[in-house]
């Protein structure tokens, strides 16, 4: 059973050939990026395995299904590249992989926010040149800090747990509530405009849907304090670059921590050292002392990776043999018949 493999990172590439031990898929690993351009690249394959960067719009999704993909298989949680919609009337299954390790995006959330906050990544630098003075490496306690959660689901809740642990005061904003976080002695539901004017931190965890494009914007980081700092390991497109390129040059905010960026797609898992970044909004933000970038890094640990090659695999291994794939990995389940299509 032949399943073309899009984007594939040597990062990953022996967790699956690891878990493929159990099912001897014929994966064929393709370094392209899935696009409408690149789709027939699948040709032969009922199950296309896509990662974050592949871009999966109408157009690519009407040529998959020309070609005989009826199933899409993301290894990823984020499903916000796929047009659903498209997928839907084309009849293609899309599963993901849930919750491969939330303790991975949450604690390296905790660890960008910390490096920024105590300037660790400057340090280690400074050291390195034989450069032992502390000045400019101020930070400040976390502890009796208020620290915002934008959206308090796997993530973001396993997040708020360890700024509890660390003696902060979690004010979070999610359209639905936690009993357990929400009985909390120091946690707090409240309105996203609460969370912009109180929270010193204010980390991002929700996924990105139309709701939620841009939803830190300029109207937003005008209500902020000057000393806060912002941490983005959701979605690049959460945040609108622009408006915050404007509060960091005007000195508005205290920093940003971002492990995603709204137009990663062509320059992120990439190595382009070398080259000319044609990203200016990027190209600026990397000249800020207060900023500190990766590279959608925050799932990348050994247990994540196994976790997303184990469940991906199995989610495909279901689909061949007709079995239902478990309901919380379904984004788009196939509804219509071929008569329907036609209809
Ligand atoms: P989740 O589905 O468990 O939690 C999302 C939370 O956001 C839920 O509590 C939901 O009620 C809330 N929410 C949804 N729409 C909202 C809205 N319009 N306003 C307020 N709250 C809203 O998702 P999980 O597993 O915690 O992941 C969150 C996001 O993190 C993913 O969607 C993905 O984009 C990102 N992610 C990033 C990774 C990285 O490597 N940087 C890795 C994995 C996920």
């Amino acid at each position: 059973m032949k399943v073309a493999f899009f984007d594939t990172h040597n990062f990953e590439k022996d967790f699956f050939l690891a878990a493929n031990q159990k099912y001897s898929f014929d994966i064929e690993f393709i370094e392209t990026r899935l696009s409408v351009k690149t789709a027939t690249l699948a040709a032969g394959s009922r199950t296309v395995c896509v990662f974050v960067n592949d871009k999966l719009d109408s157009g690519c999704v009407a040529k998959l299904r020309e070609i005989g993909v009826e199933h899409i298989a993301l290894r990823s949680a984020g499903f916000n590249n796929v047009d659903l919609a498209s997928a839907k009337f084309n009849d293609l299954l899309v599963t993901r992989v849930p919750a491969y390790s939330p303790y991975a995006v949450a604690e390296f959330a905790v660890g960008i926010l910390i490096s920024l906050n105590r300037k660790i990544h400057h340090a280690f630098l400074r050291v390195r040149d034989l450069n032992f003075s502390l000045d400019g490496l101020v930070g400040f306690d976390l502890h009796g800090k208020k620290v915002g959660v934008i959206g308090a689901g796997r993530i973001g809740k396993i997040f708020a747990k360890i700024m509890l642990a660390c003696g902060c005061h979690v004010l979070i904003y999610d359209i639905a509530k936690d009993p357990e976080l929400a009985a909390e002695k120091n946690v707090q539901y409240v309105d996203l405009d609460f969370v912009c004017k109180e929270a010193d931190v204010i980390s991002l965890h929700v996924p990105l849907t139309p709701q939620t494009h841009h939803l830190i914007n300029a109207e937003k980081f005008a209500l902020m304090k000057k000393s806060v700092v912002l941490i983005n390991t959701g979605r690049g497109a959460l945040i609108d670059s622009r408006a915050l390129l404007e509060v960091l040059k005007s000195e508005s905010i205290a920093g940003a921590a971002l492990d995603v960026y709204e137009e990663e797609e062509n320059i992120f898992f990439q190595d382009l050292s070398g080259k000319v970044l044609h990203d200016d909004i990027l190209a600026r933000l990397l000249t800020f002392p207060n900023v500190l970038v990766t590279s959608h890094q925050a799932f990348l640990t050994k247990e994540a990776l196994e976790n997303i090659a184990s469940t991906t695999l199995e989610n495909i291994n279901r689909y061949y043999r007709g079995q239902a794939v478990d309901a919380d990995k379904v984004v788009n389940s196939r509804i219509f018949n071929s008569r329907s299509r036609e209809l």
